[in-house]
């Protein structure tokens, strides 16, 4: 049986920061934002808004344009890492505000749980809704997953830098208009690690930024290792001699805490696949140097940050790989896309893999690449640490979805912060009636009940 994903729908706060305002706040090269991380502009919450009614949001608008009804829905999953109840599950707002515009007890048969684990989690609801489909437990109805963060690190950190916040809603069936997963391909990869986690009671994470990066790169690659094996044993990609998987994969997705972060991902999964490919050596001679090796290959992320001459080396290796004509062409036409809205709005944890999908539809679409058939790979990754790999193919009638995809009247206008509003809100020194925009046909906090053992939110619909 088919399954995937129907249709997408997002929401994205509408203040945001300018990478060069901010880099000027923080007494940073602006570059080093804009070129280096390739972060523009970065989503910020409002004072009335938190994960769960970004999340309701996205649903609701989802619901609205396929008009759905609260039956047609069987399960409800909320993916985030930015929870704020150790117990009570993020679905259980959202369906809360759904049920101010579907009516009370509307929603009372849709079953889901709150899914944790980083940036990957989301992944892992999609899989497991998508078997849900396929096992035939469905019955006809939809499955909605809803991936939904923000973004947010210390004052004066180097995570700083990578913030941003949004909710992106994806639409599951048996007969899906955009994507039908491939079947059995699904890999994954895991490691008990501390690169990116947050306590109980801490608001931001504590990080270990270029551990992080590193360990992203390695964990993807096991997936896609696992993810190769799969692809060939179950015959949905026949390779031939001096093709690498990654021939096969038109379009290619990856988890993003910054768009440059899905270039750093692709170079490096490319060179590992190249590496043993008789093509390789054309790209040594074009780039003039050996490809360098750590003084200990076996050695631990530590020792290989660690050991300073390979990690310079291999820096300029990567820059000069990354302008061959040949990694050009395998960018320009497999990433690219999915990295314009990430620019636009910043790291949305557990939404940005989907944001990015969402991005290349719309920018192909536009384009006008042919789409119907293409095969897309998704690269999903979660701090503590887990990858996923896996794809789909795009479907006949994606059209009917992609047409009316426009990113920037789907967030609506913005308005900029000064530094000091960034940093009030960041700081939270306002309080939740405090907003600095005025809602409209959106759910928005109203009250965190501060007495003592409480803390229940509130919401209303704004008409
Ligand atoms: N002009 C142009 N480019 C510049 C520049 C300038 N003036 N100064 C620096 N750059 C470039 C650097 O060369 C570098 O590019 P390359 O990697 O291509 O060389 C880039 O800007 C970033 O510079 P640094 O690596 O020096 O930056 P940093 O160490 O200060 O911070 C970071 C980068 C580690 C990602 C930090 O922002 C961070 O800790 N972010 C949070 C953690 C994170 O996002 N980790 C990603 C993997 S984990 C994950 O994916 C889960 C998740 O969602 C968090």
């Amino acid at each position: 049986m088919a399954a995937g994903i129907d249709d997408i729908a997002i929401y994205i706060p509408r203040l945001y920061v300018d990478a060069a305002d901010f880099a000027r706040g923080r007494g940073l090269d602006p570059a080093k934002l804009q070129k280096g991380l390739g972060v523009s502009q970065m989503a910020i919450v409002d004072t009335n808004q938190d994960p769960a009614c970004l999340a309701a949001n996205a649903c609701l608008r989802i619901m609205q344009r396929n008009k759905l009804s609260p039956e047609d829905i069987g399960r409800l999953y909320v993916s985030t890492e930015s929870s704020f109840d150790e117990s009570k599950a993020m679905n259980s707002y959202v369906i809360g505000m759904l049920e101010q515009v579907y009516g009370q007890g509307a929603f009372e048969h849709c079953g889901g749980v709150e899914t944790k684990f980083a940036c990957v989690s989301g992944s892992y609801a999609l899989y497991d809704n998508t078997n849900w489909i396929r096992a035939g437990e469905a019955e006809g109805k939809h499955a909605l997953v809803v991936v939904s963060d923000i973004a947010k690190y210390d004052l004066g950190s180097s995570g700083e830098m990578t913030q941003g916040a949004g909710s992106v809603a994806m639409l599951l069936n048996d007969n899906p208009r955009l994507l039908a997963f491939d079947p059995k391909v699904t890999s994954t990869s895991i490691k008990d690690e501390y690169d990116f986690y947050r306590p109980f009671g801490k608001e931001t994470p504590i990080v270990h930024g270029q551990y992080s990066n590193l360990l992203y790169l390695i964990q993807v690659r096991k997936a896609l290792e696992a993810y190769k094996k799969k692809a060939i044993s179950t015959g949905i990609i026949k390779l031939k001699d001096d093709e690498t998987i990654l021939d096969h994969i038109d379009f290619l997705n990856m988890h993003l805490p910054y768009a440059n972060m899905g270039k750093k991902a692709l170079a490096y999964l490319v060179r590992h696949e190249w590496r043993t490919l008789p093509r390789w050596k054309n790209i040594i001679e074009k780039i003039g140097m050996s490809e360098p090796i750590p003084k200990d290959p076996r050695g631990t992320i530590e020792s290989v940050l660690g050991d300073q001459e390979f990690m310079e080396k291999d820096h300029e290796f990567t820059k000069m790989f990354t302008k061959t004509e040949e990694y050009q062409e395998v960018y320009e036409s497999k990433l690219a896309s999915s990295l314009i809205a990430s620019t636009m709005i910043g790291n949305l944890y557990t939404a940005s893999l989907y944001l990015g999908f969402r991005s290349s539809l719309e920018f192909e679409y536009q384009k006008g690449t042919s789409l119907a058939g293409t095969r897309v790979g998704f690269g999903s990754y979660g701090s503590g640490s887990s990858a996923m790999v896996f794809s789909g193919v795009i479907q006949e009638e994606f059209e009917e979805i992609v047409k009316d995809m426009n990113l920037e009247s789907e967030i609506g206008p913005r308005k900029k912060l000064t530094i000091e509003e960034y940093e009030a809100l960041h700081e939270n020194k306002l309080g939740v009636t405090d907003s600095m925009l005025q809602p409209k046909k959106e759910f928005v906090l109203t009250e965190i009940n501060s007495s003592v053992g409480s803390g229940e939110r509130r919401y209303i619909f704004n008409e």
